[in-house]
């Protein structure tokens, strides 16, 4: 068993409550390799911004779970190194799906598990989520739970179709669980391809697709039940069309690519939504570097001429993210 704090990492608690008070979110970035690692520290670091690092079952499998507990201890120490004095870093199960799964998180110096039952009937979803905040919470570990379904891929489950959270259900949840905070399901969902051409409208002097908007009016009914009580945005990406054009132009392809507009998110981040979640665009902004020097130069095989390239893409578009959507930056 390994404490998160003897790693010097932060549970969500305080950082959630500053969030809501202080009307912006705190980005939670999945990383699964070094060099995103590196740039998601050295973007909150030098915005002093509050970090979420999330990890899935897939990073887990991919990076190996011992060597991801050490880099992110490893962060903190580097965070420091860059001049981040008290960093506040949190390490994130992203996805769990089972009480095994969650539990091991725990054990292994994890300061924050997510348990994603929102695929289950409503009482196996309470039930498989109490069973983690029960485990988590006597080792101060936070726990965050989901209700309602996104559409896409949610590491093995998928859904074609999302089914909003229903407001209607959040308290009974939220107080039968225990939970800490509470994914909900407003129209967001995960990967590059957010919504299908159908679903959007197109304008004319671009031709770029404009996707609908997302349901507030399901997150003002959620927030009117739960006053105070923190949410969690998945999906929330925006598919920054200027890296999709980089991968179409070097040799990828990628058409009709589309996520949530940043606007969308600004406003979300100023509400009770207080930790927003980010994959995509990383995947996006780190491959179209890496594609672009491949194209330019053909010669090249050391993999630090295009993976330091991908890391500074990625580190200003944290900062980005922190600084002009999230507004988490000078929190921390
Ligand atoms: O929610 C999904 C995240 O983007 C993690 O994706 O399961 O492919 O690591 P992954
Ligand atoms: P995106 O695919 O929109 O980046 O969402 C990531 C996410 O929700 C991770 O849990
Ligand atoms: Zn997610």
């Amino acid at each position: 068993m390994v404490s998160f704090k003897e790693l010097g990492l932060v549970n969500t608690r305080e950082m959630f409550a500053k969030a809501i008070k202080g009307g912006y979110a705190i980005p939670a970035f999945n990383f699964n390799n070094m060099e995103q690692l590196q740039a998601i520290i050295k973007a909150a670091a030098e915005t002093k911004s509050p970090v979420i690092l999330q990890v899935s079952k897939g990073a887990r499998n991919y990076a190996n779970q011992t060597l991801l507990r050490y880099m992110a201890q490893g962060a903190v120490e580097y965070a420091k190194e860059l001049g981040w004095e008290h960093p506040q870093i949190c390490l994130h199960l992203d996805h769990g799906d089972s009480f095994e799964l969650c539990k091991s998180c725990v054990d292994f110096g994890f300061s924050s598990v997510m348990i994603d039952a929102s695929s289950l009937p409503y009482e196996e979803n309470i039930a498989l989520t109490k069973k983690v905040v029960d485990y988590a919470h006597q080792y101060d570990v936070t726990v965050e739970a989901e209700l309602g379904v996104l559409a896409g891929v949610e590491d093995e489950v998928s859904s074609a179709v999302s089914h909003y959270t229903k407001p209607e259900e959040v308290v009974d949840f939220a107080t039968r669980t225990g939970c800490d905070s509470l994914a909900i399901s407003i129209g967001t969902s995960h990967g590059a391809y957010k919504f299908t051409p159908e679903q959007c409208t197109r304008d004319p002097k671009t031709g770029r697709l404009v996707p609908p908007p997302l349901a507030f009016d399901v997150l003002d009914a959620v927030m009117e039940k739960l006053p105070g009580f923190p949410i969690v945005l998945h999906g929330s990406s925006s598919v920054p069309q200027e890296y999709v054009d980089m991968i179409n132009k070097y040799g990828g392809k990628l058409p009709d690519a589309v996520g949530i507009p940043e606007e969308q998110l600004r406003k979300a981040a100023k509400s009770a939504v207080c930790k927003i979640n980010l994959d995509s665009d990383s995947r996006l902004a780190f491959t179209a570097a890496v594609r672009k020097v491949f194209a330019e130069k053909p010669a090249e095989f050391d993999p630090r001429k295009y993976c330091g390239p991908a890391r500074d893409l990625m580190t200003e578009l944290y900062k980005h993210k922190i600084i002009n959507v999230l507004g988490s930056d000078g929190k921390a």
